[in-house]
Order: structure tokens, then C-alpha cells, then sequence
């Protein structure tokens, strides 16, 4: 079973392509697009496609570890599940696979502020393995509450993210229709029947609510749901604000969407254990570098005194190698484990984790390194090994 799924669909682009067989159009262009002109989401995998590292040979028989600690916290490897808003219409309970997948994989899982299920379903399925995303709440009674669910549910991460200041165009969303709630045209309708398979799993499951934030909306519908969020979350964030949310949460707090080092520095300051470099998939501003391009910047100004949490663009193993060569101490991946879920429902999750996991020991191997720390120490900002 295992040996065949790999045989299919080897790769996060085989992936891409039966997703966008599987699920109806206006999901596909929620998950696949960027903003703008997209011209910032190939760049993300472009300009990592460009990434070259130099391996090392003659090290004797080798496997890889890809064991890692974070935050005081064992990892079967320097990579985990980014969050993901909106989960459920890509495909429904997306959330429950990825978290048991997760939690198989001793991977973290990281659940949106804005995912369709909560985090009292979701914690106890990452059994230990999840991380929570917050869009910090205008309201601080809103936002201690959800505080004290996400840790009595068992989260022990939180990632802030600092990249949203406002909503975004999303042209090719708006095109294809997609809205919240759903406006059922005729030919938004036809999208879902000729995606039988998705719109089977949406009947039985429901279609998708904001479980997380449900309680703080006026009513439970989604037009008010929606609305909450529009106004209630995000738009707020400052070195204050972040202040206020150390004194509510006491486990790691990582700053995601940093893509400057001077941004990086005020992070430092604040005392953040880790820096989330990240430029949220290209989502928010088509015109920012790929976020591997700044990494290297950034991890030379941090030098070891917060965590370095990288994503955007990580589609293989090899990515991820990639990613750790030039400063990252740990890796998101936000799409590729989505077009997982959207090509193979419930098997994409854990297809996803195994396919990374697989290739990422092998390059590591390839290049020369026994661990992730000798992967980290190995190369210069060039991607060439350092020579001690
Ligand atoms: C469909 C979709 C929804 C996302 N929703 C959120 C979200 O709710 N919160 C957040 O911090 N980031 C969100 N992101 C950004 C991811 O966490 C991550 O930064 C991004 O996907 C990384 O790029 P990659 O898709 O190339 O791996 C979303 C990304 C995608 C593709």
C-alpha cells in the first residue's frame, strides 16, 4: 500500500496535479494561489529550486537522524504542518487527518485561528504534536479565552502571525468565486458536481464553519462567523500588543511573517523564542523577495539566539535540507501538505509526511551529513560546505 502510493504520486507535484483533478475549482484557486499576479508564489519556489549544496563524500556508512529538538520538545524531524485557515472546504476535517498524521509522524501540527474545526477536537488528535496559530483578537477577553482553550487543549506553541496587517486581493480567488459564506450560483453548483468525491465528504461532514471562533460571533452562522473575523481579528498587532500576550501565554511564542532582519531584531528584543521567517506563501504582498532569499540575512543577525522557523516554497525533502543549509533551525510546510489531503483525502496526510520524511533522510545522506545539526553547521550562506 505504502510502496504503491509512493509509486503513484512520488512527489508534492504529483500531488498538485490530482488535487486539482479532486476538488471543486473555486477550493483548488483558495489553496494554489498567491495574490497578484502570483508572481511572489513562484518566486517562493523558484528562487528555492536555485539553492545548490555541495556535498561531501567518503564519511563511511551512513544514516541519516532526523531527530530534532525544539523548544525543549523531541521532533522526528526539522519539519511540521503550517497553519491553514479555511481548512475544511479544501477538503472537509482536513484539520483531523493532518493531526493524526502529525501525531503518527511526531511531527507538530499547527492549527489556524481560522481552521474549521476547534482546538478541543483537534488538540487531543495531535497528542502533544500541535502548535497553535493565533490572528490576534481586538478584544482581550476573546483573546485570553482562546488562549486558555488552545493550552487546556494541549497546544504548546504559539505562532502569532505578524503578516497580515490587512486582508489581501486574491485575484484569482475573486474570480473564481470564492466567498464567505459560499454564494451557491448555478455554476458554482456544477463546480462541486463534477467534483463528486469532494461534495459526497462535504455532505456527510457539513460544510465548513469557523469552529475555533464560533462562540465569539454574534450568531453561529457563518455570515456572522465571517464577520467576527473580519473585524474582531488582526490588524492590531504591535510590540505592545505582543507584550500583553506574553503575560497570557507561558510556552514558546514564534513571530510568523518576519522577513526582515531589522523585523527580526525587534523580535529579538521582545524575547521571542522563535523567528518565523516566512512571507505567508506569497498571500499577502506579491512583491516581497522569496522568503529563502532573506534567510540567510536573518539568520546571521539572529546567530543562534531564537529559533529560526522557515517556510514558503518547501515542496521536497531536499527543500528542506535547503532551508536548514542556510539558517533555519525547523520548517513549515503549508500547500504541500494541503494538496495531499485535497488529491487523497485520507490517506494525504500521512502520504505527505512519509514521501517528506524519505527524502529528506535521503538527501541528507546524499549531502554528506549523519544529523541535522551537522546539516546546519555544514553550509555557508552559499550553500557550499564550510571547510574547518
Ligand atoms: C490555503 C492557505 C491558507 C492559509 N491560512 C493561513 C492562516 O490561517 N494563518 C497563517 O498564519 N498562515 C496561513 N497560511 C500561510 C501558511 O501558514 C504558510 O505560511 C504558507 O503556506 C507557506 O508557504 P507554502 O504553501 O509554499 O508552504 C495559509 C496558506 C495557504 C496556502
Amino acid at each position: 500500500m505504502r510502496s504503491q502510493l509512493l509509486d503513484r504520486y512520488p512527489s508534492v507535484a504529483d500531488l498538485r496535479n490530482r488535487a486539482r483533478r479532486q476538488i471543486p475549482f473555486f477550493a483548488w484557486e483558495y489553496l494554489d494561489s498567491g495574490t497578484g499576479r502570483d508572481d511572489g508564489a513562484e518566486r517562493n519556489t523558484d528562487s528555492m529550486r536555485k539553492v545548490t549544496l555541495t556535498p561531501r563524500f567518503m564519511r563511511g556508512e551512513m544514516t541519516a537522524e532526523t531527530e530534532t529538538e525544539l523548544f525543549g520538545q523531541k521532533y522526528a524531524a526539522p519539519f511540521g504542518v503550517a497553519p491553514v485557515g479555511l481548512t475544511g472546504l479544501m477538503w472537509p476535517e482536513a484539520e483531523n487527518i493532518l493531526a493524526k498524521a502529525a501525531a503518527k509522524f511526531r511531527i507538530p501540527y499547527s492549527l489556524s485561528t481560522v481552521a474549521t474545526q476547534s482546538p478541543e477536537t483537534i488538540g487531543p488528535l495531535a497528542d502533544g504534536m500541535g502548535w497553535f496559530q493565533l490572528y490576534p483578537p481586538r478584544d482581550p477577553g476573546v483573546r485570553r479565552d482562546l488562549l486558555d482553550r488552545v493550552k487546556a487543549a494541549g497546544f504548546t506553541t504559539l505562532l502569532v502571525t505578524a503578516d497580515v496587517p490587512t486582508g489581501s486581493t486574491r485575484e484569482r480567488q475573486r474570480r473564481a468565486g470564492v466567498t464567505v459564506p459560499p454564494k451557491m450560483t448555478p455554476l458554482m453548483i456544477y463546480r462541486c458536481m463534477v467534483r463528486p468525491e469532494w461534495s459526497l465528504a462535504t455532505l456527510m461532514a457539513g460544510s465548513p464553519r469557523f469552529k475555533g471562533v464560533a462562540k465569539y460571533a454574534s450568531g453561529a452562522d457563518l455570515q456572522n462567523m465571517t464577520a467576527f473575523i473580519g473585524t474582531g481579528l488582526g490588524g492590531t498587532l504591535d510590540w505592545k500588543y505582543l507584550e500583553e500576550l506574553r503575560n497570557e501565554w507561558d510556552g514558546p511564542i514564534v513571530i510568523k511573517g518576519i522577513m526582515s532582519a531589522a523585523d527580526a531584531k525587534d523580535a529579538l528584543s521582545f524575547g521571542a523564542e522563535g523567528i518565523g521567517v516566512s512571507n505567508h506563501g506569497a498571500r499577502q504582498c506579491d512583491g516581497t523577495p522569496a522568503a529563502i532569499d532573506v534567510l540567510p540575512g536573518i539568520a546571521e543577525m539572529i546567530d543562534g539566539r531564537a529559533s529560526i522557523i522557515f517556510d514558503s516554497g518547501i515542496r521536497t525533502g531536499l527543500d528542506i535540507c535547503r532551508a536548514l543549509a542556510l539558517g533555519a533551525d525547523f520548517v513549515l510546510c503549508g500547500r504541500a501538505f494541503m494538496y495531499g489531503v485535497a488529491a487523497l483525502g485520507q490517506r494525504g496526510g500521512e502520504h505527505v509526511a512519509d514521501m517528506l520524511m524519505t527524502d529528506f533522510a535521503n538527501n541528507m545522506v546524499q549531502l554528506g551529513c549523519r544529523n541535522v545539526a551537522e546539516l546546519r553547521e555544514t553550509y555557508g550562506d552559499k550553500g557550499l560546505p564550510v571547510l574547518k
